[in-house]
């Protein structure tokens, strides 16, 4: 890497006399010098050469320094995070200047007529911090890129895991059916319950994968065409063994609800979530009751879903958290019992990539409310 005594100053001024004054009074600390006499031939100089630092002259016949200082920052801006420091060299000291070279993006001033200890001072201070940004770049830019590699290593790891984890489902399913017949799926060694530890490992693999695609704009929804009557069923379907070992009443219910564009895989997860969290919330010495309700809403034109529980419901506190992947990780580093896993927010987000919100109503020791809306 350049050091700062290496660094390139291009001095931009149309009195050659004074610029070649510049020059040698920079030459000495082995700055490289690169000059342009108007502002036009600045600005294409600039295209070939972008230097470590500007010495510019504020009046001069075609461009004003204000403007190529604008000019120069906006370039900058936009080719990437770079910085250029501008030292303005004006005759004129009046405040109005200094205000008006400030708002062009101007880092510093010096007047003329020109003090050379302090102009040489100026630049070696503006070239540091030019070499320092630069640096504190570089490393940012790199940190992001092995982060970018890690996130990547993380997903194909994670993915990678779904496959011994299918096949071992598969194995557990078929020793299941052999053993449902004498071994109850209360018993925690049952095949039957340890598919049920399985089926949750699965669920959590395929949101921490859905929520990496989300937010990175990678998963957008696969519009179909929802009845919501026959999704209801299906979560039904695939819960009702679970419910009725644990005394759960699993109920349904749609008030006039037309059939509404969603994805019907991430509605079905969504909704998949909601209620195997409401089923671990609901302690086993109670009649336990849960309700799926779809209404619609024909003044704001949205169709309202909720899932409805008798569990023990949400403490206040972390009402407004329970959705937040990043507040989930401060829970847990407290040392908190709630919170273990990333269902809400995969719902949260899967509801949001719609259009949708989510929110919840809850009262511990009550039960809980979980309500979102997908535009209808
Ligand atoms: N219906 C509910 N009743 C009471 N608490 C709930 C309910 N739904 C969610 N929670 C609480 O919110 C937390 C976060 O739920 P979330 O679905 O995000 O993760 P999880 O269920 O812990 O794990 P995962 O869904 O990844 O298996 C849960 O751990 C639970 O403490
Ligand atoms: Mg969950």
């Amino acid at each position: 890497m350049k050091d700062e005594h290496d660094a390139t100053i291009m001095v931009i001024d149309d009195d050659v006399e004074s610029a070649r004054l510049l020059e040698c009074a920079l030459l000495p600390s082995n700055f490289n010098v690169v000059k342009a006499y108007t502002g036009r031939d600045a600005l294409a100089l600039l295209e070939e050469v972008l230097p470590d630092l500007i010495l510019l002259d504020i009046i001069m016949p075609d461009l004003d320094g204000f403007e190529i200082c604008r000019r120069v920052k906006e370039k900058v801006g936009r080719t990437g995070q770079d910085f250029i420091p501008v030292i303005m060299v004006t005759a004129l000291s009046s405040r109005e200047d200094k205000i008006r070279g400030l708002e062009a993006g101007a880092d510093d001033f010096i007047s003329k007529p020109i003090d050379l200890a302090e102009l040489v001072a100026k630049v070696k201070s503006l070239s540091r911090i030019k070499h320092l940004h630069k640096s504190l770049h570089e490393s940012y830019e790199e940190l992001k890129r092995l982060e970018r590699v890690k996130d990547l290593l993380t997903q194909m790891i994670v993915h990678d895991l779904k496959n011994p984890l299918t096949a071992l489902m598969n194995y557990l399913e078929m020793l299941a059916i052999k053993t449902d017949k004498f071994l109850s799926p209360e018993d925690k060694f049952s095949p039957r319950n340890i598919l049920g530890i399985t089926d949750r490992m699965l669920r959590l693999i395929d949101n921490l994968l859905d929520i990496t695609r989300m937010e990175e704009g990678k998963l957008k929804p696969d519009y179909a065409d929802i009845e919501i009557g026959e999704i209801f069923l299906e979560i039904e379907h695939m819960f009702s063994a679970e419910a009725a070992r644990n005394s759960i009443r699993l109920t349904r219910e749609v008030k006039d609800v037309p059939v509404f564009r969603a994805d019907r895989g991430l509605l079905v997860r969504i909704l998949e979530n909601l209620v195997s969290n409401a089923i671990r919330s609901i302690p086993f010495n109670r009649q336990g009751l849960i309700a799926m309700k779809a209404v619609f809403d024909k003044t704001k034109k949205r169709i309202v879903i909720s899932v409805i529980d008798n569990g023990y419901g949400i403490p206040e506190k972390y009402l407004g958290k329970i959705f937040e992947k990043f507040e989930q990780v401060r829970m847990r580093k407290e040392g908190s019992q709630f919170n273990k896993g990333l269902g809400l927010t995969f719902c949260r987000l899967a509801i949001e990539a719609h259009g949708g919100r989510i929110d919840v109503k809850s009262r511990e020791g009550r039960g809980s409310e979980f309500i979102f809306t997908l535009p209808a």
